[in-house]
């Protein structure tokens, strides 16, 4: 196994950063890491908006679940999925919007930013650094878009929190392969078979140093989606141009 790889099998998400800046040229390269992962069609339908000012980050902060780490990371980014260039290059040319308003252009948006944030992780992992992304951004998506001032056909996707580590939590286990990989069709069975990963989750939880609990990898996932989430979203994005058709 080379480098990279052992590096990506160590990923934690971390939550708790040590008071020490990351360089300017450590920030130049995970921009860059960003930047250079696969695009569809070359599109590069995203932005990223670094968080500088310490009164926009509070705020940004309070709509999160993670008030307290994204407050003391060093660096926060905010990761759009971002179709805006394209709406502006169809309106110059006085062309239809329909192509940027459907769930395509939607999808291939979410794509492009997810993929360009997984670089940044990967990428910040091999320097040493620990991020922990920041979904629950969404948890108020319109207040967001509203202080970033963000245009039509933009969407804040998630933040990232880049620092130093001062302490890092056990890793989680991954399901096995074979409840995640298979050859030629779905393989309902083997994906399904959960039993063996839910024991190894509830022992992971049962034993881990911050937060035990004894639950399952089910069991967890039952109490996520009982409920329905952040039912707002669809009319914000209809808000900021999409069809959802
Ligand atoms: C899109 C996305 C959004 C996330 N949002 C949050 C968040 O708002 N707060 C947080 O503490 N962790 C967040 N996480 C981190 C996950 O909880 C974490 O990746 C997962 O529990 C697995 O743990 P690990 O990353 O340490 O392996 C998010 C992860 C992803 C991929």
């Amino acid at each position: 196994m080379n480098s990279t790889i052992e590096n990506m099998l160590q990923h934690v998400s971390v939550r708790d950063f040590k008071d020490q800046p990351i360089t300017p040229q450590q920030k130049n390269d995970l921009i860059a890491a960003a930047q250079h992962g696969s695009t569809t069609e070359f599109v590069q339908a995203f932005s990223i908006i670094e968080i500088t000012d310490p009164k926009l980050r509070s705020k940004l902060a309070d709509i999160t679940i993670s008030s307290p780490h994204v407050k003391k990371a060093d660096t926060f980014y905010v990761f759009v999925a971002d179709l805006h260039r394209q709406a502006n290059i169809l309106r110059a040319n006085h062309e239809s919007l329909d192509s940027v308003k459907n769930m395509e252009a939607l999808l291939l948006s979410t794509i492009d930013t997810t993929i360009s944030a997984q670089n940044m992780a990967v990428a910040a992992e091999s320097m040493g650094l620990g991020i922990c992304y920041i979904g629950s951004l969404r948890n108020n998506i319109a207040q967001v878009a509203e202080l970033l001032k963000l245009p039509d056909f933009t969407i804040p996707l998630f933040g990232m929190t880049v620092g130093v580590p001062k302490s890092k939590n056990q890793l989680k286990p991954r399901m096995s392969p074979a409840n995640q990989v298979s050859i030629n069709s779905y393989d309902e069975s083997q994906f399904n078979n959960l039993s063996e990963y839910d024991q190894t989750v509830r022992n992971y939880y049962i034993n881990r140093k911050t937060n035990p609990a004894n639950t399952s990898w089910t069991e967890k996932n039952l109490a996520i989606f009982k409920e329905v989430h952040r039912a707002d979203v669809a009319d914000f994005l209809k808000k900021q141009g999409f069809s959802l058709k």
